[in-house]
C-alpha cells in the first residue's frame, strides 16, 4: 500500500470516528517525559540575540496555544507525536536519521493548524532534557509567528539566506523558556521563493544541525498547495510533519499535497481534530500520528 493510500485510509478512519466522541481522544502516555523543571538550560554559545519573552497569553489569545483547561490533554498528546521525531532527529534509541533534527510542520492549505502544531510541538520538545529548540518562522509570506512574538521587523531567516556572510546564530533569539529558542521569518522581498529554494537554504540547514547536536529545528511552514516555498523547504527538511484537520481537509486536497511530498523518506501525519462535540460544549484535541514511511503499521 503506498504512503498515499494509508495516509487517506488513516483519514477515512478517523473522519468516521468523528462523532464518537470519547473514542477520539487518545489514552494517555504509559512513558511519560520529562517536566519542564529537569529542562536543561539553553547553549549560550548558540543563541546570541536578545532574549524574548514568549507571551502565552498573546499566543493563547491568537488560538495558537490551548486554552487552559485543554492543556493537559494536549500534552499528554503531544508526548506521543513528538516522541518518534526526536528519536530520528538525535538518534536517540536508534541512528540518526539524515537531516533529521529539521523538522518541516506542512499542510495542504492555510489553517489547517500548522502554526498550532509547531508552538506546541516546539514547547513539548523543549521540556525534553538532552534537545535544544529552535522555532523558526519559515511561512515567510505570512509572518504570523514572528509577528506575535514581537520579532515582526527582526531580521531572520531571509536575511541569513540573502548574506551568507551572516552569522545566523546572531540572529537567534533565545527565549524566557530555556531551551527554546526562535528564529523570525526576516526582511520581506520578492525573492523570498529563490533564497528558500537556493543552495544557501541548504547551506544554512547544515549550518544549524553542525553548530549544535542536540539542537531541532522546527520549520512553521507555509501550504503546500498554495505556495512554491513549501515544496523547497521540503526539499532541505528530514522530517515532515503533515497537519490535516481531520473534520475538514478534503481527500483529494490531501492527495495532492501528499503527492507533492511522495518519495520524502520521513513523512508523518499528525491529525489535528479539534471539533466541538455535537452533543455537548465539551471542546477536545485528538491527535493521532503515524509514520507513513515502510514502518506504518495498520
Ligand atoms: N488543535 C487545535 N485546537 C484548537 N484550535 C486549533 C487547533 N489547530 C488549529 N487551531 C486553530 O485553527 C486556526 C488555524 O490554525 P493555524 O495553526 O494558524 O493554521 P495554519 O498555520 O495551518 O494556517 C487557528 O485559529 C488556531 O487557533
Ligand atoms: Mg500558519
Amino acid at each position: 500500500m503506498s504512503v498515499v493510500e494509508k495516509t487517506i485510509r488513516k483519514l477515512q478512519e478517523s473522519q468516521q470516528r468523528a462523532g464518537e466522541v470519547a473514542g477520539n481522544i487518545p489514552s494517555p502516555s504509559a512513558h511519560h517525559e520529562t517536566a519542564d523543571a529537569t529542562a536543561e538550560p539553553a547553549s549560550p554559545a548558540c543563541a546570541r540575540g536578545a532574549i524574548i519573552t514568549v507571551e502565552r497569553g498573546t499566543l493563547r489569545s491568537a488560538g495558537l496555544m490551548p486554552a487552559e483547561q485543554d492543556a493537559q490533554l494536549l500534552t499528554r498528546q503531544y508526548r506521543k507525536i513528538k516522541r518518534p521525531l526526536i528519536n530520528a532527529a538525535i538518534g536517540r534509541e536508534g541512528p540518526r536519521l539524515p537531516r533529521g533534527y529539521l523538522i518541516m510542520i506542512a499542510s495542504a492549505m492555510a489553517g489547517e493548524g500548522k502554526t498550532f502544531t509547531a508552538v506546541n510541538l516546539a514547547f513539548s520538545m523543549a521540556r525534553e532534557k538532552d534537545v535544544r529548540v529552535l522555532l523558526v518562522d519559515a511561512d515567510v509570506a505570512k509572518p504570523q509567528l514572528s509577528n506575535l512574538l514581537g520579532l515582526g521587523e527582526a531580521r531572520g531567516l531571509l536575511d541569513a539566506l540573502r548574506q551568507p556572510d551572516l552569522d545566523v546564530e546572531s540572529l537567534i533569539h533565545p527565549t524566557d523558556f530555556p531551551t527554546l529558542s526562535v528564529l523570525s521569518a526576516g526582511t520581506a522581498g520578492d525573492d523570498a521563493t529563490e533564497l528558500l529554494s537556493s543552495t544557501s537554504m541548504d547551506r544554512l540547514a547544515q549550518e544549524l544541525g553542525r553548530n549544535d547536536s542536540r539542537r531541532i529545528v522546527v520549520l512553521d511552514s507555509p501550504p503546500l498547495l498554495q505556495t512554491t516555498e513549501s515544496s523547497a523547504l521540503a526539499h532541505v527538511a528530514g522530517q515532515i510533519v503533515v497537519v490535516v484537520r481531520a473534520e475538514s481537509t478534503p481527500q483529494p486536497v490531501l492527495i495532492d499535497a501528499l503527492k507533492t511530498l511522495e518519495g520524502h523518506p520521513a513523512l508523518s501525519l499528525v491529525l489535528n481534530q479539534s471539533m466541538r462535540s455535537v452533543t455537548s460544549e465539551y471542546y477536545y484535541y485528538g491527535y493521532g500520528t503515524e509514520r507513513a514511511g515502510s514502518d506504518v503499521s495498520g
